[in-house]
């Protein structure tokens, strides 16, 4: 028996040796350790030997079990240790590498535009109002000396909710309601940045667009006020190069009405596709407030006057940037958007 001892251990001890999974070192246990294992069963064969033997032989046994758990459970932290080990190096994170930069966005080409307007008339003093987008048929047009079924509003194709309420087409109701707002005949110095509506939808116009409004009115404003302001926010954005030319025109709330032209900013005036040949781009209508526009809105025309401009912010910007579709800027294309 002694030598079935000897020879089991050494096979265990050899199995042991070339185990490299864990769990395989499960099937050894059981298979010499387990219920049924060989050490067990040789425990239990125990009983047949001559009794004089059998202490010593017990001891034979005990001590191989001993053994062989340790070498199990030695094996067991060495598999482990090695795992974790290949587990490291494996996923190891190359802190080297350039981390990735996140996608930091920038001002839309509208708005860095808009910026640039609202800028240079603050720096003239202007405040900055606001008006709804939902507006009534009396300041969209009525306030503005536009009276129903005037011809003029057919200048403006319109989206209307009911009869009495329409999408706003321009930033000029937001005149009367500040005159409204006012104290009568206080001076007012404002401009009105905000979003309009006209069904059309072309190259150069799109259903929604954005404006800018100016009123300026005090005693003696005049129309080389007019003049003055808008030439100094040309030069301003536009360059001094630029050439400014004012140009006879009709606006109801307006009397005498213009609208004011740039020199072509593609061919400096020399005539091309972009100015259809006239070396002129409109850029914005103006005039001196028309007098039945102050009186209507509780203002004295006779002992204030003023004037008022409205631009189109996607024009001033097409023009600054050289584009050529107005709907670029609606596109949310991130090849267009990138570049400015
Ligand atoms: N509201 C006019 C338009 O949208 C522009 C304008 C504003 C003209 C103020 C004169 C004075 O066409």
């Amino acid at each position: 028996m002694e030598a079935q001892l000897k020879a089991m251990r050494q096979e265990a001890l050899r199995e042991l040796e070339q185990i490299t999974e864990i769990d395989t070192l499960t099937e050894i246990r059981v298979k010499y350790l387990g219920k049924k294992g060989q050490v067990t069963s040789m425990l239990r064969g125990l009983g047949q030997l001559d009794p004089s033997e059998r202490p010593r032989m017990g001891q034979v046994v005990n001590e191989i079990r001993t053994e062989l758990e340790e070498c199990i459970n030695a094996k067991r932290e060495a598999l482990k240790a090695l795992e974790l080990s290949h587990r490291l190096a494996s996923e190891r994170i190359d802190v080297t590498l350039p981390g990735r930069k996140p996608l930091i966005g920038h001002k839309h080409p509208l708005t860095l535009t808009l910026d640039r307007i609202k800028n240079t008339f603050m720096s003239m003093g202007f405040n900055v109002e606001e008006g709804p987008e939902v507006e009534t048929d009396y300041f969209n047009f009525e306030a503005l000396n536009l009276p129903k079924d005037h011809p003029a509003r057919d200048m403006q194709d319109s989206f209307y909710i009911t009869e009495n309420i329409l999408l706003r087409t321009h930033t000029s109701p937001v005149q009367a309601r500040t005159l409204q707002a006012t104290e009568p005949n206080k001076p007012i110095r404002i401009i009105v940045p905000g979003k309009v509506y006209r069904r059309d939808y072309d190259a150069t116009h799109s259903p929604m667009f954005q404006q800018v409004e100016g009123l300026v009115v005090d005693k003696g404003i005049r129309f080389s006020d007019l003049k003055g302001t808008l030439e100094l926010f040309i030069y301003e954005i536009f360059g001094s190069n630029v050439g400014v030319r004012f140009r006879p025109s009709f606006f109801p709330f307006t009397e005498p009405s213009a609208e004011v032209d740039i020199s072509c900013v593609m061919c400096g005036g020399q005539g091309c596709r972009v100015c259809s040949s006239t070396g002129w781009l409109e850029i914005l209508g103006s005039g001196t407030v028309h007098p039945r526009v102050l009186e209507m809105s509780g203002y004295d025309p006779n002992q204030v006057s003023g004037f008022a401009f409205g631009m189109g912010v996607e024009r001033i910007a097409m023009l600054t940037y050289g584009i050529d579709d107005l709907r670029l800027f609606y596109e949310n294309d991130m090849r267009f958007l990138r570049q400015f």
